[in-house]
């Protein structure tokens, strides 16, 4: 069996790569989200879907580390094969609008989170076929993409993401453990509605789920401390 996580499994991408993963009987997964209703949801999905004996849900909140818990829950399970940095928080705001806690609170959840979270569990990622960290980022913190007014604290912050994904993957090499950012475009979410309101994605989160599940699963035979851009279109 190989053991995954995945962040901001409550809805979304998150909640979809979630399922996908846990579709795969040789696959067990811990999915994070604060919303405890949510989980509930998505364990009964996956119930329906006859994978939930693979899915723990467990409710935590990301910017506040519970480390204990976090160990205890994957003590369990020894080793991980995988972690899928997917919670992320968008504020929609123009410079000046923007204050200062909405910055730290995007670079929250966004960053300094992945970096606590990878800390914390880092002992468990050395496994013999070496482990995989994704980092979801977008293609706003992808150089040279197209810029939108009103993100920039969110491409900042996602920027810093895919710089984390190079460096940890120079510093990790020697033990075996990969690390990627996938830079996505448009999938069609809570989120994209309230950053770009009435457009259409041509991707679902169950696809772009599907995607990361076998990007997390199989990406690091192909990809070491890449930035990869995944879209198909531009708002
Ligand atoms: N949709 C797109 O077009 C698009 C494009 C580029 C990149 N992305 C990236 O893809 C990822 C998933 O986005 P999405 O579109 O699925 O967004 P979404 O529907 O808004 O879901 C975001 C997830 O992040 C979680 N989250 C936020 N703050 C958290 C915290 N403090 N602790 C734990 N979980 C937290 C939320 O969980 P709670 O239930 O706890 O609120 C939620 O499940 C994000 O990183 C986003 O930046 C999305």
């Amino acid at each position: 069996m190989k053991q995954y996580i995945v962040t901001g499994a409550g809805r979304g991408i998150g909640r979809d790569t979630a399922l996908a993963l846990a579709a795969d009987s040789s696959h067990w997964v811990l999915a994070l989200s604060r919303n405890r209703e949510a989980l509930q949801q998505l364990w009964e999905t996956a119930k329906a879907q006859g994978c939930s004996e693979r899915l723990c849900c467990l409710p935590y909140d990301l910017t506040h580390p519970e480390p204990t818990r976090l160990m205890e829950e994957l003590s369990q399970w020894g080793k991980l094969h995988g972690i899928v940095n997917n919670a992320g928080l968008l504020i929609h705001k123009s410079f000046e609008e923007l204050t200062d806690a909405d910055w730290l609170a995007m670079f929250q959840v966004n960053c300094l989170s992945v970096v606590s979270l990878i800390r914390q569990v880092l002992p468990l990622l050395e496994v013999a076929q070496g482990a995989h960290i994704v980092n979801i980022g977008s293609m706003g913190g992808f150089q040279g993409s197209a810029k939108f007014a009103g993100l920039s604290a969110y491409s900042a912050s996602k920027a810093a993401l895919a710089n984390l994904a190079e460096t940890l993957a120079e510093e990790f090499s020697s033990r075996k453990i990969a690390v990627n950012c996938l830079a996505l475009g448009a999938v069609q979410t809570e989120m994209l509605a309230q950053a770009f309101p009435g457009y259409e994605a041509p991707l679902s989160s169950a696809q772009m789920g599907s995607f990361i599940a076998w990007f997390v699963t199989h990406g690091h035979t192909f990809f070491n401390g890449k930035v990869l851009p995944v879209s198909v279109s531009t708002p």
